[in-house]
C-alpha cells in the first residue's frame, strides 16, 4: 500500500528550515509534504514541480490555490478528466476522473526552486507511487524538472529523452507513455511560453490514449 511521505520525512535540511519559517509565519497552512490527489487506480499520472507556498503548501492538495491549478484544473474538467467545482480548497466538490496528480518534490521549496538533491531525496516516493498504480498508462510531466524526475524515477538517465512541449516518449521498459508539457505556471502563461489553448491540446491528446 502506497503511503505519502509524512511529517516524519526529514531528508531535506533546506526544505525543513523553510517549513519551520512557514509554520511561524502561516500557522494555519498545511506546511508539510503535500499528498497526491486522485485514485491510484487512474491510468494517468500528472507530475508537477513542487507545491507553491500559498497554494498546495497551504491546502495540502497539489496545484490547489496555486495559479498553475487555475490552468490545470479547468482543462482536466473540459476534457472529461474531472467533475465538480474547483474552488481552490481541498474539500471542494472537484473530483478527478482517471487522473492522479503528484509532484517531483512534495515539500514547498524557497522561490519555487528545487535542487537536484531534493529531487533525489523525494524520488523513492515517486517510484513507490508509480509502482502502486496498476493501470498506469501515461505520465504527463509539467515542465522539464518533472520530465527529469520521472525519467530518473524509472531508472533512465535524465537525458534519455529530450524535453519538448507536446513530445510523446514511449518508455518500453515500463510500457508507459511519457508526455511533456510546459508547466502551467504564471510565468509561462504571462510570457506566452504556454497558452491555455496549447495546454488544452495536451489534455485533449490524453483522451485519445485513455478513452
Ligand atoms: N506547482 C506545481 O508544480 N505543483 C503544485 O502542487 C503547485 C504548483
Amino acid at each position: 500500500m502506497f503511503k505519502c511521505p509524512s511529517f516524519e520525512c526529514l531528508k531535506c535540511p533546506r526544505l525543513l528550515e523553510f517549513r519551520e519559517q512557514n509554520k511561524a509565519k502561516f500557522p494555519n497552512y498545511h506546511n508539510g509534504p503535500v499528498e497526491s490527489f486522485g485514485s491510484l487506480e487512474a491510468e494517468i499520472l500528472v507530475v508537477g514541480l513542487a507545491p507553491g507556498l500559498n497554494g498546495a503548501n497551504q491546502t495540502n492538495r497539489p496545484f490547489t490555490n496555486d495559479y498553475a491549478g487555475d490552468i490545470l484544473y479547468p482543462a482536466l474538467k473540459k476534457f472529461g478528466f474531472a467533475k465538480g467545482e474547483y474552488q481552490k480548497v481541498k474539500n471542494d466538490s472537484y473530483e478527478l476522473i482517471n487522473v492522479r496528480i503528484t509532484n517531483s518534490v512534495r515539500c514547498v521549496p524557497p522561490q519555487n526552486k528545487v535542487t537536484s538533491e531534493e529531487i533525489k531525496a523525494c524520488r523513492p516516493y515517486l517510484q513507490a507511487e508509480i509502482s502502486a498504480m496498476p493501470n498506469l498508462k501515461v505520465i504527463l510531466c509539467l515542465g522539464s524538472v518533472a520530465h527529469g524526475a520521472v525519467l530518473q524515477a524509472l531508472n533512465y538517465k535524465k537525458s534519455a529523452c529530450k524535453f519538448a512541449h507536446g513530445a510523446k516518449h514511449f518508455l518500453s521498459n515500463h510500457n508507459l507513455i511519457l508526455i511533456d508539457s510546459y508547466h502551467t505556471s504564471r510565468y509561462n502563461i504571462n510570457t506566452g511560453v504556454l497558452t491555455v489553448d496549447m495546454f488544452d491540446k495536451i489534455v485533449e491528446n490524453l483522451t485519445e490514449i485513455c478513452k
